[in-house]
Formats: structure tokens, C-alpha cells, sequence
């Protein structure tokens, strides 16, 4: 029997990537307080996961200067909340980094399209591939995911052949690489072609662990992630409040929004860890202390609990 009720997951875990992605493009500098402030807020809501910065160079993204004081933040405080801090690392500098600061997880990120690596991170994919060998052989307690960005388009070279994500999967696997994250990185996917990424990444990898990182530029974020689910996935990034943007990704919008995700799944009956009551604080914390105008949805709305009347 076919329907959504039969291919919906009974939980989902959902990363926060707000403080990282969605403050690393705003041109005014969030004061590293405010940044521990929100990482705090997020937890509170119940975000058990969180990629709380990025350690690259500060010239490539000068809102993250502070990543190690922001890593250090979460990890003193990861314990009491139950939160799992990780970041985003471009090279092996980034990882010892992210190391020396008490984090255990890092997301690395490799562009499928050779065009963007470049842009983001000044190297040839297969060059990122044999960093991922210096990380892993030089940091092996480090939990290394892959994050592969532009894997459903490119700013500069449009589609994305889905062969090339296969092959830089392969790369990973090799080196020891367990989970992966799907990235959107400019928010063109659609949901047939969301379905058809991951089915082939699952057939190929059928012991991969895979994410999605959804952009909304083109507003099909949420349909993307129902298409994910209904081939299993259960693991989102999201950000609060639609943030998010990479200097890197011209034309790209804000991440779908972690208030949206939360509140579809929980009206749908998904379970996540996420208190919708609580997240809407936290982004109210963002409405008043870094941006005013948010993208998502819920941000807009007058309170969560105005429409819970048919639950
Ligand atoms: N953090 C801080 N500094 C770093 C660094 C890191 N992760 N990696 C390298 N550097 C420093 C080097 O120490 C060197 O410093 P020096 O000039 O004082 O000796 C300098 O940067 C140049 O090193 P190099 O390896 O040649 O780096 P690069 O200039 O080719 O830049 C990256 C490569 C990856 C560091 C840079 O492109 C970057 O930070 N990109 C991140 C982009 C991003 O975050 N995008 C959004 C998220 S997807
Ligand atoms: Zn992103």
C-alpha cells in the first residue's frame, strides 16, 4: 500500500548548522558572545547535534575569527547538554584546529564540482581527497564526515553528474568514511532529482550513513527532505531561522529552516529532539540580536502553539 504515512521514519535527528553556515556569510560581524548565546539557546531547545563554526582561513570567511573560542564554548559545555558539537573543516590545519579546541567530530567538506572546490577551497577535489588522507592518518580519533557540497548543482558549471558524487564517495569509503552529508549548496535540487541522488548513492552504498543539507533557494527544501525520508534518510541539517548562505555560492539562499523542518515533522507525527516552544526562542534571539528579517516560515508566524489545534 503506497501513501507518506507508510514511508515516514518514527524519528529524525536533525543537525544545526546555524551558527555555523547560516552566520558565516553575513557581512556584520556577530559579536563571539552572541555566538555563544544562540549556540546556548539552541541547545536548550533541545538540539542535540550542532555544527557550531568552521575552522578555515579568516580572509575566506572572516564571521568564523573566532572559531576556537566558539568550539571550546560548546565542547565545556556538550556534557550538561547532551549536545554533540561538530564543525566544518576545509583541510588538515582546519582539523587539527577543530582538535586542539575538544571537538571529536568534524564535518570535511569536498565540492563534486571541481569549479566550486576551487572557488571554496582553492584546491582540485582530488587534491581535498588526499587531505582527507593526512586528516584521517594524522587525527584518528577525529570522526570525520564528509560533507559533499554543490552534489545537486554547481554555481559555475551547473548539473552535477551523479557518477562524479559516486566517485568521490568511493574516495571516502576507502579512506574509512562512514557517513555522508548530501549538500544542496545552492538550493536547486528538486524532489525527483533529491530521490534519485540518494537511491543511487544507496545502491551503491548500501552501509553508508547519509545526511541532507538543504538550500531554499528555489523554496523545494521541505519537499526535498520528504523525498529523503521516503527512501529512509533521517538525518537533516538545518539552520535557525533560514540563515545561511556561502560567499562561495553566488545566488544561493539561506538553509531550509530548523523551526520549519521541526514543526512539519512533529505535526506529521515524526519525533525529533527539537522543542518547537523553546526553538521559537532561540529565534527569537536572532530576530533581536543578529538579524530581523529572517526567511523561514515560522519566523513569520504569531506563535507555534496559534495553529496546534488539530493534534
Ligand atoms: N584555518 C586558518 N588558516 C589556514 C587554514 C585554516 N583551516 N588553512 C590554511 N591556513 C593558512 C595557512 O597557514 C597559510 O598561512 P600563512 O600565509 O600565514 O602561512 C595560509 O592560510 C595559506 O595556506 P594555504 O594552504 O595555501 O591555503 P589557501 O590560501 O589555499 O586557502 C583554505 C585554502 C581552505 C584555507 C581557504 O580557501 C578556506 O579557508 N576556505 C574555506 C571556505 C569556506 O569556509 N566556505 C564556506 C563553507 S563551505
Ligand atoms: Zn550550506
Amino acid at each position: 500500500m503506497k501513501g507518506l504515512s507508510k514511508v515516514l521514519p518514527g524519528i529524525v535527528e536533525i543537525m544545526d548548522v546555524g551558527p555555523r553556515d547560516g552566520l558565516q556569510n553575513l557581512t556584520d560581524f556577530v559579536p563571539t558572545e552572541v555566538k555563544l548565546e544562540l549556540i546556548k539557546y539552541l541547545a536548550k531547545a533541545g538540539v542535540k547535534k550542532m555544527e557550531v563554526t568552521s575552522f578555515v582561513h579568516p580572509k575566506a570567511i572572516p564571521q568564523m575569527v573566532d572559531a576556537a573560542k566558539v568550539a571550546a564554548y560548546a565542547v565545556e559545555n556538550a556534557a550538561e547538554w547532551g549536545l554533540t558539537p561538530t564543525a566544518l573543516v576545509p583541510n588538515l590545519k582546519g582539523a587539527q584546529g577543530a582538535y586542539a579546541a575538544g571537538l571529536r567530530q568534524v564535518n570535511y567538506v569536498i565540492s563534486i564540482s571541481e569549479a566550486h572546490n576551487m572557488a571554496n577551497i582553492n584546491r582540485t577535489v582530488e587534491a581535498s581527497l588526499e587531505e582527507l588522507k593526512n586528516i584521517t592518518n594524522a587525527l584518528p580519533e577525529l570522526r570525520v564526515n564528509l560533507s559533499l557540497a554543490t552534489a545537486f548543482g554547481c554555481p559555475f558549471t551547473g548539473e552535477v553528474p551523479t557518477e562524479d558524487t559516486l566517485r568521490v564517495i568511493q574516495h571516502g569509503v576507502d579512506l574509512g568514511i562512514t557517513t555522508v552529508t548530501l549538500c544542496d549548496t545552492i538550493g536547486v535540487a528538486n524532489p525527483l532529482q533529491t530521490e534519485g541522488v540518494i537511491a543511487a548513492v544507496q545502491q551503491v552504498f548500501p552501509h553508508l550513513s547519509i545526511a541532507l543539507h538543504m538550500h531554499d533557494t528555489h523554496g523545494m527544501a521541505l519537499a526535498n527532505t520528504l523525498a529523503a525520508m521516503s527512501l529512509g534518510i533521517t538525518q537533516f541539517e538545518s539552520a535557525v531561522g533560514g540563515l545561511g548562505g556561502c560567499p562561495f555560492a553566488p545566488g544561493a539562499a539561506g538553509n531550509l529552516a530548523t523551526e520549519d523542518l521541526n514543526n512539519m515533522l512533529l505535526r506529521m507525527g515524526v519525533r525529533t529532539a527539537i522543542n518547537p516552544v523553546r526553538y521559537a526562542e532561540a529565534v527569537d534571539f536572532v530576530q533581536q540580536n543578529i538579524q530581523s528579517s529572517l526567511l523561514s516560515h515560522l519566523s513569520k508566524a504569531r506563535s507555534y502553539q496559534e495553529f496546534c489545534f488539530f493534534r
